[in-house]
């Protein structure tokens, strides 16, 4: 792809996280950050950022992780969320000043090539690295933003089949909806996906290229709500992740064969019903690295 492709590209995914994605989080914002905190929860046990350090919060979405990691860094310390989405910049910025939190800072940028504001003491991303059009760029960028020694832990999906949520709903929706490829339609995206950071070779290798050693994959599984009740988890799976993606792709096909997903969906997500809402299993990876 040269330059001009390049920036066209990455122009049209940034766009796609600060309208329609920033729209469809604001809507489900009590299953994604409740229900996906558990994995942020797990590995914060793990990595606990030491009073007065500065901190990296990669692709920060709401800022509520960067918010957990100024309080723990504490008023001596500073935690920077990263975020190419405007929106997404300015709710978490509402949300520090609510929670009156000022050693939590935000910043509107691209974590692939711009000013990270480093030196730091370690990086963290949930989920906020897997839809790069080029990871490996934003992996020396983050490098660069550390100081030597300092640590990059990232939370990223593992394969979709441990993934049914994702997976079981891709497949159902696309055995209805016609699949339209991003380079078939003019419409915004959200860039790889979630599964592109889940195998550890190909990004180990990456983070390696890119000036980290001492690269470790934790898997960590637990289930996740994915609806308060069946119709919130069938809405769920149509707005978000790669079914919703096909879905709204689709356009006018994917809204006239709306019934045919609905019972499809339903029938998918039964297995995973409980009294108090739909769960199901998740797995991620917590991969850890050091800057050289
Ligand atoms: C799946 S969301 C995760 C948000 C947040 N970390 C969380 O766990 O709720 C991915 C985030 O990465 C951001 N993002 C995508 N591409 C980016 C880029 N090139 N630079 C910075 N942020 C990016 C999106 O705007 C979005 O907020």
């Amino acid at each position: 792809m040269n330059q001009r492709s390049l920036d066209e590209s990455n122009a049209i995914i940034v766009e796609a996280w600060n309208t329609v994605l920033y729209d469809k989080f604001c809507r489900f914002r009590h299953l994604l950050i409740d229900g996906l905190s558990q994995h942020s929860d797990a590995a914060f046990e793990r990595c606990k950022y030491q009073e007065g350090a500065r901190v990296l919060d990669v692709g920060c979405g709401f800022g509520d992780s960067t918010r957990r990691i100024a309080k723990q860094v504490g008023p001596d310390g500073e935690a920077v969320g990263v975020d190419c989405a405007e929106n997404f910049i300015r709710d978490a910025e509402t949300g520090a000043r609510r929670d009156g939190i000022p050693n939590a800072r935000f910043v509107v940028g691209d974590a692939q090539w711009g000013d990270l504001h480093g030196p730091y003491d370690h990086a963290f991303a949930r989920f906020g690295t897997m839809f790069f059009e080029m990871p490996g760029a934003a992996m020396r960028n983050v490098r660069k933003a550390l100081k030597p020694g300092g640590t990059f832990t990232q939370i990223v999906w593992r394969r979709r089949e441990d993934n049914p949520w994702l997976h079981e709903a891709e497949l159902r929706v696309k055995e209805i909806v016609p699949v339209v490829s991003h380079e078939e339609t003019d419409q915004v995206h959200c860039g790889p996906g979630p599964f592109s950071m889940s195998g550890p070779d190909m990004v180990s290798t990456m983070l390696r290229v890119a000036g980290f050693e001492r690269i470790t994959f934790e898997r960590y599984d637990c289930d996740i709500c994915i609806g308060r009740d069946m119709a919130d988890a069938i809405e769920f799976a149509m707005a978000l992740g790669p079914a919703g993606e096909i879905i709204r792709l689709a356009g006018e096909e994917g809204a006239r064969r709306r019934p045919q997903v609905v019972e499809a969906l339903q029938e998918a997500l039964t297995p995973y019903e409980r009294p108090d809402g739909i769960w199901a299993p998740s797995s991620t990876w917590f991969i850890t690295a050091t800057a050289t």
